[in-house]
């Protein structure tokens, strides 16, 4: 899925996404609108990303944030896997729409 991705530029697009991600959980529209554009992307139509593979997605994640944080405990793990959950949910509702 990632041959011709360009990581510098992914790399800055995953950090900005996971904020979005954040942004949207809280109620604010700029996170909304941001995510709605990237759940449509990642649709059956398009990018065609199935649901079952976000899980992997998180706890790829985690495990990356939880190597960089030196003061890491299970309630951080537990928050950050809730949150991505609900923002991964949110995506995942528009895979099948037309
Ligand atoms: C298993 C999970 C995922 C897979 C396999 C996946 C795959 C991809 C692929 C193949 C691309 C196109 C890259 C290119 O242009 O070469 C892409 C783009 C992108 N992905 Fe994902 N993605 C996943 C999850 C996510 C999640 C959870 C987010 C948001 C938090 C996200 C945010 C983005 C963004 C922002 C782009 C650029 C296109 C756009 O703005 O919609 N991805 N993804």
């Amino acid at each position: 899925m990632f041959k011709n991705t360009d990581f510098t530029k992914q790399k800055q697009l995953l950090m900005t996404s996971v904020a979005m991600m954040i942004s949207h959980l809280e109620g604010k529209a700029s996170g909304t609108i941001t995510l709605n554009r990237i759940a449509e992307n990642h649709s059956k139509k398009k990018l065609n990303i199935h649901p079952s593979l976000y899980q992997s997605w998180i706890d790829s994640l985690v495990s990356a944030a939880k190597e960089c944080d030196a003061k890491w405990t299970p309630d951080i793990e537990r928050a950050w896997q809730k949150v991505l959950r609900a923002g991964v949910d949110y995506i995942t509702q528009s895979y099948d729409k037309p």
